[in-house]
């Protein structure tokens, strides 16, 4: 029986133990949306992870929904991310970056010439974003022509090799939490005719295509992929039929020999695990996948070393504890008392609530 604590190689990735910082969106990225020293800091701190996916960044311009968010598409960027990594790795960590593209949750102020945000549809959701001016609603989108997706996929093939020469060990893309490539998957959103909309198949088209090209430029024994079946995060209703949409996804990603696959199970930041859990059969995915399965959302130690037990996990990914516990592993190793999150200081802002919570040494 493995423990927590365990080491366990992820693809091509070997890691000193089963826990992973979730990647987690703090808006604190500097000019040029490069990572900046206290980023740097922030990560050496909680190294002690046996992987960090480092926050989503976006994969291009377009890509971006949210306020001062890092990217991976400029030379400015990679050598920013370098520092990252370096550190991550000096303390013995191991590090991935989420590649992001936002879709229709962003707001015009936010992209390049005021452009409206791009999705696989042109329905407005209501859901809110962080701009400069604070919160403001969603801009209206324009669904993208299907001549537009083979340079959306050479965006993100090139941005996995980005991170690649940025020190990253690897990549996961970001399918997740309603942001683009979830907008082509769920037919809640997905309003398109043609190749990409329509049956299964089509709606999974692009994600698929995506995964090839990342694998297919950095191995898929370095990339990993994160879904939320059951989020309706930013206004965005459920697929008529999660179960056999992600079933197929699943089954479809088995040639990629992915290193990983990483489930949000129920609300995003909602309800704890057991009780989504009723609500969608993720043992069905997990039966189809022969990578290192992670599960996420509101795990206690307890939860995370039963799931290893049961064989439901590989790995247990931990959002907020590892905000205000950058030696969250030793904490858990000891049982020790975890601190309280600053919920205020999340997005935005300085070393407060970021680079100052207490590890157990200090
Ligand atoms: C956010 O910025 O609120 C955010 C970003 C990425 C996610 C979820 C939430 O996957």
């Amino acid at each position: 029986m493995s423990s927590l604590f365990d080491p366990i190689n992820v693809g091509d990735i070997p890691l000193a133990n089963r826990i992973v910082m979730a990647p987690l969106t703090r808006n604190r990225a500097v000019e040029g949306l490069q990572p900046g020293p206290l980023t740097v800091e922030y990560y050496r701190q909680r190294a002690s992870a046996g992987l960090i996916i480092a926050e989503a960044s976006q994969i291009s311009p377009m890509a971006q929904g949210y306020l001062d968010t890092p990217g991976i598409y400029t030379t400015g960027q990679v050598a920013a991310w370098r520092k990252v990594t370096n550190a991550v790795h000096a303390e013995g960590g191991r590090i991935v970056l989420q590649l992001w593209h936002v879709g229709r949750i962003s707001h015009s102020s936010l992209l390049p010439d005021g452009a409206a945000p791009v999705s696989s549809t042109n329905r407005r959701p209501e859901a809110m974003t962080f701009t400069r001016d604070g919160f403001v609603p969603v801009s209206a989108p324009r669904a993208l022509r299907d001549d537009e997706l083979p340079g959306l996929v050479a965006d993100y093939r090139r941005a996995a090799a980005l991170a690649i020469e940025a020190g990253f060990d690897g990549v996961e893309v970001h399918a997740a939490n309603s942001y683009l490539l979830d907008q082509f998957l769920r037919d809640s959103v997905n309003d398109r005719s043609g190749p990409y909309g329509g049956s299964i198949a089509n709606r999974a088209r692009l994600l698929l295509e995506v995964m090839q090209a990342v694998a297919g430029e950095i191995g898929g024994g370095r990339t990993g992929v994160r879904f939320s079946p059951m989020t309706t995060f930013s206004d965005t209703p459920l697929d008529s039929d999660p179960q056999a949409l992600f079933n197929y996804v699943v089954e479809q990603l088995a040639p990629l020999k992915l290193a990983y696959l990483h489930v949000i199970e129920g609300e995003t930041g909602g309800e704890r695990a057991p009780a989504a859990a009723k609500a969608f059969d993720y043992a069905a995915l997990h039966q189809r996948f022969s990578g290192a399965w992670m599960l996420n959302n509101g795990y206690s130690r307890d939860m995370a070393q039963a799931a290893l037990n049961d064989g439901q996990a590989d790995l247990i990914a931990f959002g907020r504890p590892f905000i205000s516990n950058p030696d969250l592993v030793r904490r858990l190793r000891e049982e020790a008392p975890l601190n309280e999150l600053q919920a205020d200081k999340l997005y935005g802002g300085g070393a407060e609530g970021y680079t100052d919570y207490p590890t157990l040494a200090d």
